[in-house]
């Protein structure tokens, strides 16, 4: 999409958010809301602050995700104005600001002050962001129930936030590629991940999380935090879960690399591939995001007994027996958005055999969600299993072989659309 075709989508967007918003400050009998920005925690005992993202609803509406100190006021019928914090400081630089149609739809102002600006006349106030930025400011903090109506905001995406989305994924594609090639090509962790800053042209700070970079055994932790500085000795498997942010929005893709010779784990890199694209194909209006994650650990037990990891117990049981749990953990997805995780997934909690899903909704249109699903040798949550009454029913020497490359798991980035769903992540090739 064109650059001015993005822009006129943005302005749209601030419309039906400004729709979005009044409703829900009318329906608290708030007169105004005042966004805070966020700004960055310092270190205790140090003179060094933390890397800054900013606040979900300011980049729900801003996209300006490096902009601290700001503050963004919204009243029913009213344009939204925009204080942003641009001091004259010869230690730091300020962000670009680039002239674009949105500021006709939003009055900008600037300020030298970190402080929120004065709201004498802006009536019932609300005010939310970090309980530590806004605490000086005058009006209601963080109200539980607006908030619930605000985050609901954010549920049904706009064209806009897809374009976006659709970018942060083209440019996160581009990444993982060259990811893989480096991982081929014999690179370590480390180099890797340079070569995903450099393809991405984003750096770490910036993307919407800390990449997860794991080689090997280290693909087996599922948010693997260290990188390796030396290459590995045999480079057995990669796991790369990395995304960018674009105008706000992040993409969020895993992808797994089985190394030269590895065949055992390449046909499981398979089947878990072919399991993930029949997921994908669930995602429509109507379906209940829970039923995609309780259909991944059937898939799971059928993948688990043609790679000879387990015989002799039916798919079923090992649904049943929570056998399937050892080798998925986690929960098939979430929202996706301004956040990684983004808000509202569940409006109840969730059901006591996916503790850690972090959606439990039923999808509707606009909607966009990651499908993720994992198979990984974990020794701690292994040992049990293989200990246990069901022990030998497990193919151990496999499961030994197996540790070594740590796991798999393969995550798309998917949109509900009217009659199905549009897999961002495969239209921008990855
Ligand atoms: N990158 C974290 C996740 O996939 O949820
Ligand atoms: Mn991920
Ligand atoms: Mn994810």
């Amino acid at each position: 999409m064109p650059d001015t075709e993005l822009l006129a989508l943005q302005t749209d967007h601030i419309q039906t958010l400004q729709q979005r918003y009044q409703k829900a400050l009318l329906a608290h009998g708030y007169d105004g809301l005042l966004i805070s920005s966020g700004a960055a925690p310092m270190r205790y005992g140090d003179d060094q602050s933390y890397p800054f993202q900013g606040y979900g609803p300011f980049l729900h509406w801003t996209g300006l995700a490096g902009q601290e100190h700001s503050w963004l006021l919204i009243r029913p019928g009213r344009t939204p104005v925009l204080w942003l914090y641009q001091p004259v400081d010869f230690w730091h630089a300020n962000l670009d600001l680039p002239e674009e149609p949105w500021q006709q739809a939003v009055e900008v102002r600037f300020i030298q002050h970190r402080e929120a600006p004065s709201m004498e006349r802006a009536g019932k106030l609300a005010v939310i962001g970090d309980p530590a930025t806004v605490a000086q400011v005058p009006g209601d903090h963080n109200p539980g129930r607006l908030l619930v109506d605000l985050e609901e905001t954010r549920v049904h995406k706009t064209p806009y936030e897809i374009a976006c989305l659709v970018r942060a994924n083209e440019i996160a594609v581009c990444g993982h590629r060259a990811a893989r090639d480096t991982f081929l090509g014999g690179g370590s962790e480390f180099e890797i991940s340079l070569a995903y800053q450099r393809a991405t042209g984003q750096r770490e700070a910036e993307a919407p999380y800390q990449s997860i970079i794991g080689v090997n055994e280290h693909a087996g932790t599922l948010h693997y935090q260290f990188y390796d500085i030396d290459g590995p000795a045999r480079a057995r498997s990669l796991l790369i879960d990395a995304g960018v942010r674009f105008r706000g929005y992040c993409s969020d893709i895993t992808r797994t690399t089985p190394g030269a010779g590895e065949g055992r784990f390449a046909a499981l890199v398979q089947g878990l591939e072919q399991l993930q694209r029949r997921l994908c194909g669930m995602v429509a209006p109507g379906v209940d995001y829970v039923a995609i994650h309780r259909k991944t650990h059937d898939g799971i037990a059928a993948l688990l007994s043609a790679a000879g990891v387990v015989s002799g117990l039916d798919d079923e049981a090992l649904v049943e027996q929570g056998v399937t749990r050892a080798f998925f953990p986690h929960g098939i997805g979430h929202y996706l958005g301004v956040q990684v995780h983004d808000v509202a997934g569940k409006r109840e909690p969730s059901p006591a055999d996916a503790p850690f899903l972090r959606l439990t909704r039923t999808l509707e249109p606009g909607m966009v969600v990651t499908i993720e699903p994992g198979l990984y040798f974990i020794p701690s949550l292994l040992a049990p299993i293989l200990d246990g009454p069901l022990g030998g029913h497990f193919n151990h020497a496999v499961i030994d072989d197996l540790r070594g490359c740590g796991g798999i798991r393969i995550e798309d980035n998917v949109v509900v659309t009217d009659d199905g769903a549009r897999n961002l992540t495969r239209e921008a090739g990855g």
